[in-house]
């Protein structure tokens, strides 16, 4: 079995394509830029290194926000033919941090108080109304980039005026405190979660993330963080994704990451992540392509069923069109010899 790795060559992907070489016969890493994408009334065409797209079995695909709409659109041409983890509407839901909010949200996921508005003097009300600290965010961003806390009003107005210089859409959400300055990051696979860790942000510093300085360190998840986990990866619609997850006194999802770090993760996450996740797609695609082959056996019998009872109703019909023509037949004959009979009587007459 064939599988595509589609990303932007990050180490985690890199990874990933070498433990996937465990299960399957070939592992291909693909370049997201340079992948072309044609809309047709007939369909989407995809053109890689300027060539036509070749066949996968399988076909993951990871890189940044950056590449939503081609991400979307890849998905979007192959996600009935080829197994894919992650379906087309999470790569515009996932990147963006209001649109995940509001499908979490949807789906019953605790998250944490969020305001949004489309304008400068509606923002500046929110900030008049809400406690502080707050966090202003941008909508798109990774790495802890375009997030920022403001203590008081003061400081939130300034923000705001940053925030309005970028015209870059933004949220404003309650600042969630937590033990040490952490949230947990679990990597699900499916109906299960295959890791966890906690992210501890370093001395001075709100920002978890790794790139902000933050440390990994060992966390055990509890039974219902994992199923927040599993719900919030269901609503999103990715089977493979990293949700984030405050530890507070009610635990609630920020975020979820559709190419979570997954590269030297195993001493604390206790697992073999690249592992598990290479494990995990290599079943579904079986899974995936043994319900394709059933769906087109069940196809050839229904075209076989049809078949043969047209058959059996053109054998009845000639069947019955045969007993018309005998009947006509007959009857053909029984009036031709009562007409004879007559013909036989009138003569009778004439010799008696
Ligand atoms: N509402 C919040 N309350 C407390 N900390 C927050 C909040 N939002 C973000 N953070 C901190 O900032 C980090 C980055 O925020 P996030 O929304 O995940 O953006 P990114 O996509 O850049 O990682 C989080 O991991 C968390 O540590
Ligand atoms: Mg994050």
């Amino acid at each position: 079995m064939k599988i595509g790795i589609i990303s932007l060559g990050g180490k985690s992907s890199k990874a990933l394509a070498e433990a996937c070489k465990e299960f399957f016969d070939s592992v291909d890493e693909l370049d997201l830029k340079q992948f072309k994408v044609h809309l047709t009334d007939d369909g989407i065409g995809i053109n890689y290194n300027g060539k036509d797209f070749d066949e996968y079995d399988c076909l993951y695909i990871r890189g940044s926000y950056k590449y939503a709409l081609l991400q979307r659109a890849i998905a979007k041409a192959l996600f009935k033919k080829v197994y894919m983890p992650i379906e087309p509407k999470s790569f515009s839901l996932a990147h963006d941090k209001f649109l995940t909010l509001l499908e979490l949200q949807h789906a019953g996921v605790a998250i944490p108080k969020t305001y949004y508005a489309s304008n400068t003097d509606l923002a500046k009300k929110i900030l008049e109304e809400v406690n502080y600290p707050i966090i202003m965010k941008v909508q798109e961003g990774t790495h802890g980039k375009g997030v920022m806390i403001a203590d008081s009003l003061k400081s939130a107005r300034t923000i705001l005026d940053i925030l309005e210089e970028f015209k870059k859409p933004y949220l404003i959400q309650e600042f969630v405190k937590t033990k040490e300055t952490s949230d947990i990051r679990a990597i699900v696979a499916g109906n299960k979660v295959i890791a966890a860790y906690k992210r501890v942000a370093k001395e001075g510093e709100i920002r978890t993330n790794i790139h902000s300085g933050g440390k990994r360190k060992p966390y055990q998840l509890n039974k219902s963080e994992e199923k927040l986990a599993v719900k919030s990866a269901k609503a999103i619609g990715a089977e493979l994704c990293g949700i984030d997850i405050f530890h507070s006194d009610r635990p609630s999802v920020i975020e979820v990451n559709l190419s979570p770090s997954v590269y030297r993760i195993g001493n604390v996450a206790k697992t073999n992540v690249l592992r598990e996740i290479a494990k995990y797609l290599y079943l579904s695609t079986v899974k995936f392509k043994e319900k394709k082959q059933e769906k087109i056996k069940k196809k050839i019998s229904k075209i076989k069923k049809s078949e043969e009872e047209s058959k059996l109703n053109a054998h009845e019909s000639y069947k019955e069109n045969e007993e018309k023509i005998e009947k006509k037949k007959s009857n053909k004959k029984i009036s031709k010899s009562k007409s004879v009979q007559k013909k036989a009587s009138s003569l009778q007459q004439y010799l008696d």
